[in-house]
């Protein structure tokens, strides 16, 4: 029998065994989608670029697609300022049931609030399949401050706490801003939950929706990094699905004791019990991570 021959034999005896059913791509790896921070785009050689680069590296033949919302960098950038959550993520729906090579699966990794969009696609499009969702520094419980956004003298970080303080839940603020989306006002609880038009619907704050649950928790893992260090997050703890009580801005809850686990509203708690929730810390700032620590920390759950 010719090498090749057997070759193909074994690797589809080893389909026949491990493969098949999964969603595997016909070489083994699995697909990944990654999606970029605020003020970020999705092609920057400094920091998308290098990431999407660096896991090829590690993942010989893995596809890497690194969202770009809209049609240029330019309007990636401007879009992750401007453009409705909610439709950005229709949009990333539709990018992805249309990308053949993901037709089979994919694992998912967002960074900063990049994160929450990604897990509101496995939410919402549970076609094709989302395997793991890796959170970078992302703020599922939303923030309630931008301390350091993202560099201190930057004149659209000034509009953008402008903007919030003059009423983040008013339907003009809520429609033309990304982060009023995900504001989550501790001493407004009442007015978060009827107005937040995404980060509401998405921790079902108003409604459970029962597909919402169903399809976080068809998840393999969701992996959830903080980094102990961040200056731009606050409170930092919502990168771990943490959060003010509400009713003040001091003290803090996590996940665990939260209404969102106790009343179990999107699966959160079962999906604990069975060891899908996953929760990482890094020293450091922001999104600031070596290669050392994301290929010890976070390589296994790309393959
Ligand atoms: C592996 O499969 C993926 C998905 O079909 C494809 O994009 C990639 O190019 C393949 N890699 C190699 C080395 O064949
Ligand atoms: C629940 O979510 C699905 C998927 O996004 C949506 O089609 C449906 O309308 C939602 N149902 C409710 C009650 O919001």
């Amino acid at each position: 029998m010719a090498p090749s021959a057997a070759f193909r034999l074994l690797s589809v005896s080893g389909c026949l065994l491990l493969l098949c059913g999964t969603s595997w791509a016909s070489n083994g790896t699995v697909p990944l989608v990654i999606w970029h921070g605020m003020g970020d785009s999705c092609c920057n050689p400094l920091s998308m670029g290098a990431i999407k680069k660096m896991v090829e590296q590690e993942v010989s033949g893995i596809y890497v697609l690194s969202l770009m919302i809209g049609k240029s960098v330019f309007e990636d950038t401007e879009n992750g300022f401007l453009m409705d959550v909610n439709k950005q993520v229709s949009f990333v729906c539709d990018q992805l049931a249309k990308d053949p090579k993901l037709k089979e699966g994919y694992n998912a990794m967002g960074f900063s609030q990049g994160a929450q969009f990604l897990r509101a696609v496995a939410q919402r499009c549970p076609d094709p399949p989302m395997r793991n969702l890796i959170s970078v520094g992302g703020q599922h419980q939303g923030v309630y401050g931008l301390p350091r956004c993202p560099g201190e003298s930057s004149h659209i970080c000034d509009w953008i706490r402008k903007q919030l303080n003059s009423g983040a839940y008013t339907d003009a603020v809520q429609k033309h801003l990304v982060q009023a989306q995900y504001w989550h006002d501790p001493l407004n609880d009442d007015l978060y939950k009827k107005y937040s038009l995404f980060l509401a619907d998405i921790n079902q704050e108003r409604v459970v929706n029962e597909t919402y649950k169903k399809n976080l928790m068809s998840l393999n893992k969701f992996v959830m990094v903080k980094f102990l260090q961040d200056s731009i997050v606050d409170p930092v703890d919502s990168e771990w699905f943490g959060f003010y009580k509400a009713g003040q801005a001091e003290e803090l809850e996590t996940l665990q004791e939260s209404p969102i686990y106790k009343e179990d509203r999107l699966g959160l708690a079962a999906m604990d019990s069975a060891g899908k929730l996953v929760f990482l810390a890094s020293e450091g700032d922001h999104l600031q991570f070596t290669r050392e620590w994301f290929n010890e920390n976070l390589l296994s759950y790309l393959l």
